[in-house]
């Protein structure tokens, strides 16, 4: 079954923390959120202490009063599992549910997610209070679906308390069968790692050089996954035994968690928690960042697990801890086109954070809706007005899909592998972000799609190009999946760095690209790191390919390749930059109905220009509209009418103007912005500083 939110309208949403305000207030905020066009509430998911004040004293009273009233108010309630925030008792009774640092130091009670998911008493109690609260609550006529837990790895990914230690030998044995397998596997005749007990065998520990072994790192990472994975999946059975009625998701992306599997082993749909005022702080580089805009690729990741999905935290205030993370309040106009950000790319469900800011403890000056006084304000009214929009446009929204034709390709073990592997890992960053920027900006709309064993061929054959930046571990069944894609007319872009490592992580003694090369008509002859001033050698392209005589950069790793296919052309060479003048860094090779590109570096946003153009990837959009590089396109489409009277599927542009100023667009044929309901006849039109439009153009 498909992992998919499938809900009729698009609504909203506000989380809310009854234990936060006096019981006296909470009747007129319920009432306030109905008037205001919010439909769904969120609550419970820090109440651990209060749900459970004493070991094995259970007290839902207070929830179950806020519960009642929110239900009478005609809200929808969304309830949280509380095991975020084990209470003091918990962990002051049994410190080994604590997670510990590589070190061994071990996190205490004062924060949250402090506990490890492999502790057995931690997951006792867990269960306990799982189970004590879906019996509690599964006949509850307010409620609709549980989040399981907060976050599941925020905060702290990596896990060193003595459980996961004893955990994670288990788990290898599970995985090797014998220590001879698992000593061959991470390679640990290499200084004498060999193991020859199994109670040898530990996770990373304080180690000289900080450089433990690479292929333990690796599988740390798998292990620390499967941990959330099986932890959850514990919760997620209690709920569904007990709640069978309700929807089961949780909330975020994080890392070391194969959100993609946690989804589909347990999940209806993933949700998702997004504050674009991080793309803000932490830019992503260049001269031209995304910054709030980043956060489609957040959410095209989303995408890529549950086409349909919510959002059950969207940034609705300045951000900010008391000694952390100082945001910006988002500027008039930002939390509306945040809200559609998160909705043309798939959401249906958009949940706010928070109904109001809290007047104290760690989170006093992250924002919600309203301030501590409580009035109405700004943000209020931009939520009321999105509210009422979406009463005009949500049910033709609803259900339709993110169309794309062009794909990045992202895998886990890549992902983890690299965070460890300076050799491979910052590459692909840059790459996939100079991808996604230069689509983004051409208004080529893009998916992500993560790669994996159990990744089809359809899957794949539903784009027209794909790009691979830097698969640097890949399975030989991966590399025949995408030579049957290219066979059958696709269009597959590789970088450097590919195709030399197996699943273990140990580098093949195959010439580079491994099991790509055949693929991409070439091998790799030479290589070499940028120079430790940041130089990289340079290439120009090949003149009958490109219409440029620049030169590009390398971009941080430079590889020459010798050209094996009698079908493969060079598109570029290195210049007299360096020793590798001459050498080609850029083939194209045709295999069956497609094409492969192999470029010998990591990408850049020019290069990446150049190649969009050589392969004649242009806008879907391009015969309706004319837009300047600040506004995003995406394109929801149902496959069928939704409507009576309807031929065929609503098709509906959204636009997007990240920028504070206005920008001037062309519209080539009429449209109404189903948004607002204003018409856009052929010509030239103005957009307001941060505006959204859906737009259905005339048939
Ligand atoms: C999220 C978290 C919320 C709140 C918010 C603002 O990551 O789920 O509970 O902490 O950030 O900091």
């Amino acid at each position: 079954m498909e992992k998919a939110l499938h809900s009729r309208d698009v609504l909203l949403g506000v989380c809310y923390y009854p234990e936060h305000w006096p019981e006296t207030m909470w009747e007129d905020d319920f009432r306030r959120m109905k008037e205001l066009g919010l439909e769904y509430v969120r609550m419970a998911e820090f109440g651990w202490a209060l749900m459970e004040p004493e070991e094995g004293v259970f007290d839902f009273s207070l929830f179950d009063r806020a519960f009642a009233l929110a239900h009478r108010h005609g809200l929808n309630i969304i309830i949280g599992t509380p095991t975020a925030t084990p209470p003091a008792w918990l962990t002051h009774r049994y410190p080994e549910t604590l997670n510990a640092q590589a070190n061994g130091i071990s996190y205490e009670h004062g924060s949250r997610r402090h506990y490890t998911y492999n502790s057995p008493k931690f997951r006792e109690l867990s269960a306990r209070i799982v189970q004590r609260m879906a019996e509690h609550f599964a006949e509850h006529p307010g409620i609709v679906g549980w989040q399981l837990d907060n976050e599941f790895n925020c905060e702290v990914f990596e896990f060193y308390s003595a459980a996961d230690h004893t955990a994670f030998r288990e788990w290898l044995k599970a995985k090797y069968g014998s220590l001879a397998a698992l000593n061959e596997a991470w390679g640990t005749v290499f200084w004498s790692q060999t193991y020859t007990d199994w109670e040898q065998v530990h996770l990373t520990r304080n180690v000289p050089s900080d450089s433990p072994n690479p292929h333990l790192k690796l599988d740390e990472k798998r292990f620390f996954s499967d941990s959330v994975i099986s932890y959850a999946q514990m919760q997620a059975d209690i709920v569904r035994a007990a709640a069978p009625r309700h929807w089961v998701t949780t909330n975020g992306l994080f890392g070391h968690l194969d959100t993609h599997k946690l989804t589909n082993d347990m999940l209806d749909f993933i949700s998702y928690d997004s504050y674009p005022m991080f793309g803000r702080m932490f830019p992503d580089g260049g001269e031209n960042p995304l910054l709030d805009r980043r956060f489609s690729m957040s959410l095209s990741n989303v995408r890529s697990i549950s086409p349909n999905f919510c959002i059950m935290e969207q940034q609705s205030g300045p951000g900010g801890w008391v000694n952390r993370i100082e945001q910006p309040s988002p500027k008039p106009g930002q939390l509306r086109l945040w809200t559609y950000q998160s909705i043309a790319h798939g959401a249906d469900l958009v949940v706010y954070f928070r109904w109001r800011t809290a007047t104290f403890g760690t989170e006093m000056y992250w924002h919600g809706l309203h301030n501590w006084d409580n009035r109405p304000n700004r943000r209020t009214r931009e939520v009321e007005r999105i509210a009422e929009e979406l009463r005009r446009a949500g049910q033709a929204i609803a259900g339709s899909r993110y169309e794309a034709e062009v794909a990045i390709l992202r895998d886990y073990d890549n992902e983890w592998d690299g965070e460890f592997d300076k050799w491979h890992g910052g590459y692909e960053w840059t790459s996939t972000l100079s991808w996604f920027k230069r689509l983004q900006r051409r208004h080529i709309p893009n998916d992500m799609l993560f790669v994996n064993e159990q990744t089809t061929l359809d899957q794949l054959n539903r784009y027209q190009t794909l790009i691979y930046p830097h698969p640097t571990i890949i399975r030989e069944e991966t590399a025949k999946l995408l030579e049957a894609y290219v066979q059958g007319g696709g269009t597959l872009i590789i970088g450097c760095r590919s195709g030399y490592k197996d699943e273990t992580g140990r580098c093949r003694m195959t010439p580079m690209p491994g099991p790509l090369a055949p693929l991409c008509g070439v091998t790799v002859e030479d290589f070499t790191r940028e120079e430790p001033d940041g130089s990289s050698p340079s290439f120009t392209l090949s003149s009958q390919a490109f219409d440029t005589f620049a030169t590009f950069t390398s971009n941080g790793f430079a590889e020459t390749l010798a050209v094996t296919s009698p079908d493969a052309i060079v598109l570029g060479r290195y210049d007299n930059s360096s020793y590798m003048f001459g050498e080609p860094a850029l083939v194209e090779n045709s295999s069956g109905e497609g094409r492969t590109i192999y470029f010998g570096g990591v990408f850049s946003d020019p290069l990446v220009d150049q190649l969009i153009d050589r392969l004649g990837i242009t806008s879907p959009a391009s015969d309706l509209l004319e837009l300047p590089e600040c506004i995003e396109l995406t394109v929801r489409s149902h496959d069928k009418p939704i409507f009576e009277g309807q031929d065929s599927g609503l098709r509906i542009h959204f636009l997007l103007n990240y920028s504070g100023q206005s920008a001037s667009i062309k519209v080539r044929c009429g449209a109404t912005d189903l948004l607002t309901g204003k018409r856009y006849v052929k010509g030239a039109a103005e957009l307001d500083p941060y505006a959204a439009l859906a737009l259905v153009f005339d048939e």
